[in-house]
């Protein structure tokens, strides 16, 4: 079980020091959790996403995100003086390998490089950050004194640790998971996918890569309402399959039709300013953001 904490965040951007956008976030997620975090536009959501993910356009000047991990989470037992991590110590790939997935679209089309071939890569690269995080240097000093070879174990041929063919697998089991179509992995990376396949495909990235807290900033977005369905099965599966914490990300209350989730925080002005369970969300479709407004400043 793993607990992903911000505490009292602050972020301004980092080449303007002037705009300050998070002013003290404190929230929490946990695994087999999912979270909305909902808000009007530029209450600072996208931002919170890329700054726990470690996106260098912004600088955090106060505050703590820190992941907690049981020590279960991994194929290996994670050793008591491991389980605790500062997140803000970390590059985005640490953060990554540890298990904070924030969904990714690429803008351009990444010509010739499959969605397979991509996603088995970055499975890949995120087993060797982890493996580098968690290796006990005393034991690597004293193995090299000894003359042996400590870099990471690698595939054959430089395959990496999973190969081509037992990607294959993982990824259709995880395809059937989230109701998948087949087709999808013999398509070329986004290229030629319509808006709701990229979205699904956020979804399947997470999935393969089994993070510990997924963050999916406004995947509803767009979607038609069967896109919207199929894409919601996915998250559904993320926590209740895959044991994912899911931080949600959403302006609007539909997708809350098909996935309920288990706390709802609300921002607003770049802090968190209320927090309910699926109630809350009902609330704010009832009474819109000019509610919370009036209920965090009062009344004028
Ligand atoms: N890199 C940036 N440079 C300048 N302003 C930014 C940057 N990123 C975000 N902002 C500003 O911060 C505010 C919050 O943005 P954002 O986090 O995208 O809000 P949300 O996702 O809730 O709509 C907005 O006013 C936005 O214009
Ligand atoms: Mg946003």
């Amino acid at each position: 079980m793993a607990r992903l904490e911000i505490r009292n965040l602050h972020a301004e951007v980092a080449d303007d020091e002037e705009e300050t956008i998070l002013e003290g976030v404190d929230l929490a997620v946990e695994s087999d959790e999912i979270h909305a975090l909902m808000g009007p536009n530029g209450s600072g959501k996208s931002t919170l996403a890329k700054v726990v993910a470690g996106h260098p356009a912004y600088r955090v000047t106060e505050g703590e995100v820190t992941l907690h991990l049981d020590g279960d989470e991994f194929d290996e037992p994670i050793p008591e003086d491991k389980r605790t991590w500062d997140l803000l110590d970390l590059e985005p790939n640490e953060r990554a390998a540890l298990g904070i997935y924030l969904g990714f679209q690429y803008p351009a089309e990444i010509e010739g490089v499959t969605m397979v071939n991509f996603l088995r890569t970055a499975l890949n690269a995120k087993f060797e950050e982890r493996e580098e995080l968690f290796e006990d240097e005393e034991d690597e000093e004293e193995a090299e004194e000894a003359g042996y070879d400590t870099s990471p174990m690698e595939g054959p041929a430089d395959e990496g640790e999973v190969g081509v063919a037992q990607f294959q697998e993982i990824l259709r089991g995880k395809m059937e998971l989230l109701d998948i179509d087949d087709r999808f992995a013999d398509r070329y990376l986004n290229a030629g996918f319509s808006g709701g396949e990229k979205k699904q495909n956020e979804v399947l990235q997470a999935a393969v890569l089994e993070p510990e807290i997924a963050i999916l900033d406004e995947i509803d977005s767009g979607l038609d309402i069967d896109r919207l369905r199929d894409v919601s099965t996915g998250i559904n599966a993320l926590r209740d399959e895959e044991g994912s914490g899911v931080l949600m990300i959403t302006h609007y209350q539909r997708i809350l039709d098909y996935v309920e989730p288990d706390r709802v925080h609300v921002m607003l002005d770049g802090q968190v300013v209320m927090e309910g369970g699926p109630d809350l969300a009902e609330k704010l479709e009832d009474k819109g953001y000019d509610w919370v407004r009036e209920e965090t400043y009062g009344t004028a």
